[in-house]
């Protein structure tokens, strides 16, 4: 039987042992799974000399890179990539995904949009047959602090269900991304929404910076399961 975090390394491994190759210049998602990957990196350059370029999508995994003493770079200096590799919130049979637990969507979509392919690693609880049944935090919404009333009062009213600020753990205030925005998780919408759609709409709003639905971007997704194997979804 494996763990949470035991399945989180499973897959983090296998796709960077998968695809990774020497000068390969490769987006570093965030969250804790991307822990691994950057981890199996360190290893691979240290042990097979591979020559890697790095570009973070957070400051968390900015910091990660560096720690590793990884090549870092952004997108001013690698405005293409060959891959990236990140985590999710879920990922649904068709490989679209819900992101942003961690309030990095912004950057990780740009990251992302800028690489040849993004491969998705993930533990077995993030699999989910249709978007938005598995993941109970809401789909998180990155909104400009002067609009997220505005913007919380619309999508109730267009699409049902409650967008929630994101709070600090202490309560003491928002909880404010990389670039200065608030989150809105939004939770209890209508189930049989078409989030291509709802995508397309959303980003169009004024105040609206950016979704946690990326929808038809990833190409591969790496489960690591209970039983210590590793499902490859593509
Ligand atoms: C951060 C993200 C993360 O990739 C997502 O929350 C998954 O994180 P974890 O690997 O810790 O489960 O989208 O904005």
């Amino acid at each position: 039987m494996c763990s949470v975090e035991g399945a989180k390394k499973l897959a983090a491994y296998q796709a960077v042992d998968n695809h990774i190759k020497s000068g390969y210049k490769i987006g570093i998602g965030s969250g804790s799974t991307v822990v691994y990957a950057v981890d199996r990196l360190a290893q691979r350059v240290e042990n097979e000399n591979i020559n890697i370029i790095c570009v973070p999508t957070s400051f968390q995994s900015r910091q990660l890179i560096l720690k590793n003493n990884l090549t870092l770079s952004d997108l001013e200096v690698a405005s293409q990539l060959d891959i990236c590799i990140d985590g999710a919130d879920e990922v649904d049979c068709n490989l679209n995904l819900i992101k942003g637990g961690g309030g990095c969507l912004l950057q990780e979509k740009i990251v992302a949009s800028c690489s040849k392919e993004l491969i998705v690693i993930a533990d077995y609880t993030k699999n989910s047959s249709l978007l938005g049944q598995q993941y109970k935090k809401g789909i998180p919404i990155e909104v400009s602090p002067l609009a997220y009333v505005p913007i919380k009062k619309r999508l109730e009213q267009l699409y049902k269900g409650e967008a929630v600020l994101r709070m600090a753990v202490n309560k003491a205030g928002p909880v404010v991304t990389d670039n200065g925005n608030f989150v809105l998780d939004w939770k209890n919408f209508d189930q049989s929404l078409d989030w291509n759609k709802v995508n397309l709409d959303l980003i169009q709003w004024p105040g609206v910076i950016e979704t946690g639905l990326f929808i038809n971007m990833a190409k591969k997704a790496y489960f690591g399961m209970q039983d210590g194997s590793v499902k490859v979804q593509s």
